[in-house]
């Protein structure tokens, strides 16, 4: 993730506004307790579940969770600037990983991700206008024997080329992948954001704000 200037003469959220993880996140989150000898074990967990329910996961979020895990808000923001797939921004609803370990690269996937900027106008880390698409890189994907590969979402894209990319961009059910998958870190179910929460990040969150 690319360095932030801060500006530290300002606060950097909201403190008094209303709370973004609705008690049913919150629940989810306590009940990973029970799996390890610290709350503080917990924070990985927690960041999938507020991630998967708020779209990314905001500096507010980030000091919610640490209310929860009774953690200083740093050690949360720590860890999820340590890991490329957690958002501290705005995510497009369909996240596209590029590997750029060492199989991958001696297979063209320079190039490969290069026609993916080029097809969606954006740049590592960032997001589409529309909100459908964020692209990053990460290390091996662990398909070596059929690089160069991506990810998105979950779905594996195997020995790809920069010609196949606008077609697989354009291919709605790109991300469908066949169960079973486990939901252990999904968002509750039946459980929309508190009041207040900003949820943005999910394709539908972005939309409507884009329209209002
Ligand atoms: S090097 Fe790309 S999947 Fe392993």
């Amino acid at each position: 993730m690319a360095w932030k200037a801060l500006d530290r003469t300002k606060a950097p959220y909201d403190k008094d506004a209303a709370p973004v993880l609705s008690d049913a996140v919150r629940e989810k989150i306590r009940s990973f307790f029970p799996r390890y000898e610290t709350k503080r074990a917990a924070l990985l967990p927690a960041l999938h579940v507020v991630q998967d329910t708020l779209g990314h996961v905001s500096l507010k979020a980030m000091a919610e969770i640490a209310e929860v895990l009774e953690i200083p808000p740093s050690s949360v923001l720590d860890t999820l600037t340590f890991y490329t797939h957690f958002w501290d921004h705005e995510k497009g609803g369909k996240v596209i990983v590029g590997c750029r370990s060492l199989s991958c690269q001696l297979m063209g996937a320079e190039k490969v991700l290069d026609a993916i900027k080029s097809e969606l106008g954006i740049d590592e880390h960032e997001t589409t206008k529309d909100g459908k698409y964020s692209l990053i890189t990460e290390e091996c994907l662990a398909a070596c024997d059929h690089g160069p590969c991506l990810l998105i979402n979950e779905k594996l894209h195997k020995c790809v080329k920069p010609e196949d990319v606008a077609k697989i961009l354009k291919d709605e059910k790109n991300a469908v992948i066949d169960p079973p998958r486990s939901d252990l870190f999904d968002a509750p179910k039946d459980a929309p954001p508190a009041a207040g929460a900003g949820g943005v990040g999910k394709t539908s969150d972005i939309q409507e704000m884009r329209e209002s």
